[in-house]
Formats: structure tokens, C-alpha cells, sequence
């Protein structure tokens, strides 16, 4: 007899009443009388096993019966369909090999109880094989895939920034210093400028790649690792990128809504609320504007001041879509910003804030074009003039308006799956407090 076909749970209703081969992980184990019914997952989904007594050999039963939580195995078996099984089929089990047994001394440390956060996350290689956290993997890579393909189908060029850096991009004080042979360096805190230089060469370019910031700040939205999507293109104005930014990230959503309804499910999460941000536009407010909703809502905000947490929180109250923020005071924002000619103590910049409370997803704007203004900045932030000197080649030689963003991954994971913090939202999340495992 051949060998029945090994396939993935996710298909298994290709294989109605056929015999066919699951390899996994014993996920749980129910008794009842003589019948056991063990659940397998192997990653792709999960399948309920039916083990009766009179069916199988003795050996085989006690093998099932006295597996443990997440011990390995290749099971072979015919597949039912059955409405009332998680999944809709089960597998009437025939034959199963353990790959390795969990010993019962030493059991799986993550058990269907409620554990505390710390000691999840301390499991965190473990605890990503729950339903839940697979959930948000999935969620994650949609997303990723998504902002791949909003950018790749509009004709940007990828173009991948460096991670050793020689200079601060987002303010002197969250730079990571790394020795260098016998010189530092710093993790990039972003890969703007080098994104900028590429616009010089591709016209439109994006990059896409893990970015470090020492946050010291403890709070569910920060981490010191993230990942971001940045697009960078040259002759673009202010208007462009919020169009660009409310495009690419109802687009995202939109491609989440289409092809994850199901760990959307597993998550809980109110899609009533996240349908209504899949199509732009997006409702845009001044900073100005801002300042004066937050002052009527009792924040202490005065002009001139960045936003909070919970002014972000608040601002956001008054919108179910996300809300495109412009304008900010020059002051408040990055030393390469744009100021606006008619009002050069507002920047040429935007922020988004998604809705629902989960802060900023993108920051961004127009950049300095003018040799003179942007060496003069970078005088006034103190920055080595050394290293920007190839950063000012990009005014001397061709300068055009050029504007861009980023996007925080994590955010919007957390928003989109509606997660309370963005720990979850990363496979291993570094914090401040947090660099294992
Ligand atoms: O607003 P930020 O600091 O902008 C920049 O870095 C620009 N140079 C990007 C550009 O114009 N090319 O960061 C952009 C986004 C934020 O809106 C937020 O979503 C995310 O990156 N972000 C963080 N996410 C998680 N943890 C942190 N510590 C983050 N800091 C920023
Ligand atoms: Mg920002």
C-alpha cells in the first residue's frame, strides 16, 4: 500500500474521505469513555482527532492517550467532514508516530490557564504557537505584504537603507551607540536620508527594514526595535504624501479585510470599525485646529507644544477613520523639515493618528530643498556637520521638493488587530525592560 499523502490542515477539505498524513503538535487531549480526541495543529490550522478504542491497535491508543501538550508527532487517519468539529473536518485517526514526546516531568509551560503577561512573555518562543499570537503573525504578514505591494504596483523602487549609521536622523537623544572597530557608530533610527538620496536616483523609492530608537519611556505603544515602511519621492509636495499615506494605509486595510477575516475572528476584533478606514479620503486637521479641540476637551496644550498620548487619544475620539494631522510648529519637529514659506513657524509636515485611540502610524513631510536653511538647521541641532556633508551634496547637486513618510509596522498591527499593547504586535519585541528571548 502507498503511503497515504502528507497535507496541511488548511487543505484538508481537498481530502474528504481520503487517508491522508498530518505532521504537528499535539495541541490538547480530551477523554471520553473509549474514544480520545486529540486536536493537531501543525501551523496552518487545526484539526480534531478521533481516536475509538475498537478501530485502533491497543499500542496506538495508549500512544494518543498518554501524549502530552505539544509533543510532535505524525499521525495518519481518514478525513470527515463534520460541522460541529473546530474547523469543520476531523480526522478518524488510523495510526500515529510520536517525533519527539514532551517528557511529563518537565510538561509544556504554557497550559490553557490564565498566565501573567511576564511569564508570556518570557515564553515568548512558546507562547507564538497559540492561536492567538498566530493570529496576529498572519495579520502581520498581510499587512507587510500589502505595503509590498502598494509600493511595488506604483512603480517605487525598493532601496535598502543601511543599519550602521554614522549620524542621528531623529534627535540626538535616542541613538543606540555600537562600538566600530575603533570608531561608534549608531543603529539607524531610520533610513530617511539615505531614502532620500535614492528619490535623487529612482524618483520614487521605498525602504523597508527593522529601525532602532532608545526610548526610555515605558509605554504600551514604544519599542526599541520596530520596523518601518518608508517611501521617499522627489518633486512631491505636502498634499502628495498625505494622499500617498491615506491611500497605502486604506489599502492595507482593505487587503486585511479581504484575506484574514479569520484570525480577525480568532482576535475579536470589531471589523464594523475597521471597514469604514478601507476607503480614503481621510479627514485631515490643522495643527492649529488640533490644539483647539484638545483645549476644549480640557488638555492643558498650548500652541507650540507636541502632542501626548493622550492628546493623540483624544484627537482621534472625534473620527472613525484615521485623522491627518498638518502643520505642526517647526520647533516640535525633526531638523530637516520644511518650514512653510507663508508661515515658517509651521512645517510642512503630517502626521497620522489611527482611530480608536492607537497614536501616530505615520510621520512625515516635506524635506528642506535649500543648501543654506539646511546646513543652517543642522548647525542649530548641533549635529556634526561631517557626517551631512553627503547629506548636503543632495541640495548641491540637483536639488528638487521631495517629501516622504514612515510607517510604524507595530502600530498598525496593534490597531489593526486591536491589541492593547504593541508587545504583541513583533515575533520577539525589545523594550526597554525586555531583550529576551
Ligand atoms: O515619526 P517618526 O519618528 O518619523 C521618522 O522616523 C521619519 N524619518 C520617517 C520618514 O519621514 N521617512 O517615525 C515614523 C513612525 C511613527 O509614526 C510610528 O508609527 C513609528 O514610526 N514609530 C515607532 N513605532 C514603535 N516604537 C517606536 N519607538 C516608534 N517610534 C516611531
Ligand atoms: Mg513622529
Amino acid at each position: 500500500m502507498p503511503l497515504p499523502l502528507t497535507v496541511e490542515i488548511r487543505k484538508v477539505s481537498n481530502y474528504v474521505g481520503q487517508e491522508v498524513a498530518i505532521q504537528g503538535w499535539l495541541y490538547n487531549l480530551r477523554e471520553s469513555g473509549k474514544l480520545l480526541f486529540p486536536l493537531f495543529r501543525d501551523g496552518t490550522g487545526i484539526i480534531q482527532g478521533v481516536v475509538a478504542k475498537n478501530a485502533v491497535s491497543p499500542e496506538v491508543f495508549d500512544r494518543v492517550k498518554n501524549l502530552t501538550q505539544e509533543s510532535s508527532l505524525r499521525v495518519t487517519g481518514k478525513v470527515r467532514a463534520e460541522k460541529r468539529a473546530p474547523g469543520g473536518y476531523e480526522l478518524d485517526v488510523a495510526d500515529l508516530e510520536t517525533v519527539q514526546a514532551v517528557p511529563v516531568d518537565s510538561a509544556y509551560p504554557i497550559t490553557p490557564k490564565e498566565h501573567g503577561t511576564e511569564f508570556l512573555m518570557d515564553h515568548r518562543h512558546l507562547w507564538l504557537r497559540s492561536t492567538r499570537q498566530r493570529a496576529i503573525l498572519g495579520v502581520r504578514h498581510e499587512i507587510i505584504k500589502a505595503v509590498r505591494d502598494f509600493f511595488d504596483g506604483r512603480g517605487f523602487t525598493l532601496v535598502d537603507t543601511p543599519i550602521f549609521t554614522p549620524a542621528a536622523c531623529e534627535g540626538t537623544t535616542t541613538l543606540f551607540e555600537v562600538d566600530y572597530f575603533e570608531d561608534k557608530a549608531y543603529l539607524t533610527q531610520s533610513g530617511q536620508l539615505y531614502n532620500e538620496a535614492a528619490a535623487m536616483a529612482v524618483g520614487k523609492t521605498y525602504c523597508f527594514g527593522p529601525t532602532f530608537r532608545a526610548e526610555k519611556s515605558k509605554t504600551r505603544r514604544h519599542l526599541t526595535e520596530f520596523w518601518m515602511v518608508e517611501p521617499e519621492v522627489a518633486f512631491a509636495r505636502l498634499d502628495d504624501v498625505m494622499v500617498l499615506g491615506e491611500e497605502l494605509v486604506a489599502f492595507v486595510v482593505a487587503q486585511v479585510l479581504e484575506k484574514r477575516q479569520a484570525e480577525l475572528k480568532t482576535l475579536e476584533r470589531d471589523v464594523s470599525k475597521l471597514e469604514k478606514s478601507a476607503t480614503p479620503p481621510y479627514p485631515r486637521l490643522s495643527y492649529d485646529e488640533a490644539v483647539e479641540i484638545l483645549r476644549k476637551k480640557g488638555s492643558e496644550i498650548q500652541w507650540g507644544g507636541d502632542f501626548g498620548g493622550t492628546d493623540e487619544t483624544w484627537l482621534s475620539e472625534g473620527f472613525d477613520k484615521p485623522v491627518l494631522v498638518h502643520h505642526y510648529p517647526t520647533a516640535v519637529k525633526a531638523f530637516y523639515m520644511a518650514p512653510d514659506a507663508q508661515r515658517p513657524e509651521v512645517a510642512l509636515c503630517v502626521d497620522m493618528l489611527a482611530p480608536e485611540g492607537y497614536g501616530e502610524i505615520i510621520g512625515g513631510g516635506e524635506r528642506i530643498p535649500s543648501y543654506e536653511l539646511l546646513l543652517q538647521r543642522i548647525e542649530e541641532a548641533r549635529l556634526p556637520r561631517q557626517a551631512f556633508e553627503w547629506y548636503l551634496d543632495l541640495r548641491r547637486y540637483g536639488s528638487v521638493p521631495h517629501a516622504g513618510f514612515g510607517m510604524g509596522i507595530e502600530r498598525v498591527v496593534a490597531w489593526i488587530c486591536g491589541l492593547e499593547h504593541v508587545r504583541e504586535t513583533i515575533p520577539f519585541p525589545r523594550m526597554l525592560y525586555r531583550l529576551t528571548p
